[in-house]
């Protein structure tokens, strides 16, 4: 079970102070979004800011890429050290290539499904990746309301992956607290993104094991043995 909280939520008048918070406080990754203002409607960080922030933690760091042209922004951000690039399968027949190119510098790759898309469609490339992102609100803002729709994805990705005997993670990303992780985790999820539940805690370190525990929890009721 991983815990990785999402830096969109931290205060960015502090950006080090808050990475250092979420390392101290026990994180196994860092969550970083980035949005280009068209696949979806708002703007974040670019690689300069990984640049920046990469030294100040040997934590990894996975950069989720809400972009329309990640072509042009995957080697950038493998440069500045993201040690994960997560792109979505709305970007249709690039796909392929785009997790290609991912993996040819080394590092691994994710990819992530938007609440209205069919799961079928990140079926073909089950095997090329080691992560599988279900959306469990529409990315744009944090703060949202986790979509309990998303679960039967979360099962079909969990059912996938043991009947292939497959090793990607499924993380979850969006509305994520306590219960909800608990609930994603009873599904098959063993990663979770999460970034107004842990950054507005004052004590993130009782808010990761918490959330940690109900995950381990959850899973237990629902019969997988996730590490
Ligand atoms: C949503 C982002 C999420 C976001 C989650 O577009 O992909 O990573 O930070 O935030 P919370 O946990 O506040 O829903
Ligand atoms: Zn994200």
């Amino acid at each position: 079970m991983i815990i990785a909280p999402s830096l969109l939520a931290s205060n960015y008048g502090r950006f080090a102070d808050e990475v250092r918070r979420a390392a101290r406080a026990g994180a196994e990754w860092l969550h970083l979004d980035i949005m280009d203002g068209h696949f979806v409607p708002n703007l974040s960080f670019g690689p300069g800011l990984l640049r920046t922030l990469r030294p100040l933690t040997r934590i990894p760091i996975e950069a989720h890429l809400m972009c329309s042209r990640p072509e042009v922004l995957i080697e950038p951000f493998a440069e500045a050290g993201a040690n994960l690039v997560t792109v979505h399968i709305e970007l249709g027949e690039r796909v392929s290539s785009l997790l290609w190119k991912i993996k040819s510098l080394k590092k691994q790759a994710g990819l992530a499904i938007n609440p209205p898309t069919s799961m079928s469609l990140v079926e073909p490339y089950l095997k090329q990746i080691d992560l599988l992102l279900v959306m469990t609100v529409n990315p744009g803002f944090g703060g949202q309301s986790f979509i309990e729709e998303m679960i039967p994805k979360i099962q079909q990705a969990q059912i996938w992956r043991q009947e292939r005997d497959l090793a990607f993670r499924i993380e979850v990303d969006g509305g994520i607290d306590l219960v909800t992780a608990a609930e994603c985790a009873r599904a098959g999820a063993d990663k979770f993104v999460s970034g107004t539940a842990l950054f507005q805690r004052r004590n993130m370190r009782a808010a990761i094991e918490k959330m940690r525990a109900a995950a381990f929890e959850g899973a237990k009721n629902g019969g997988y043995r996730g590490v």
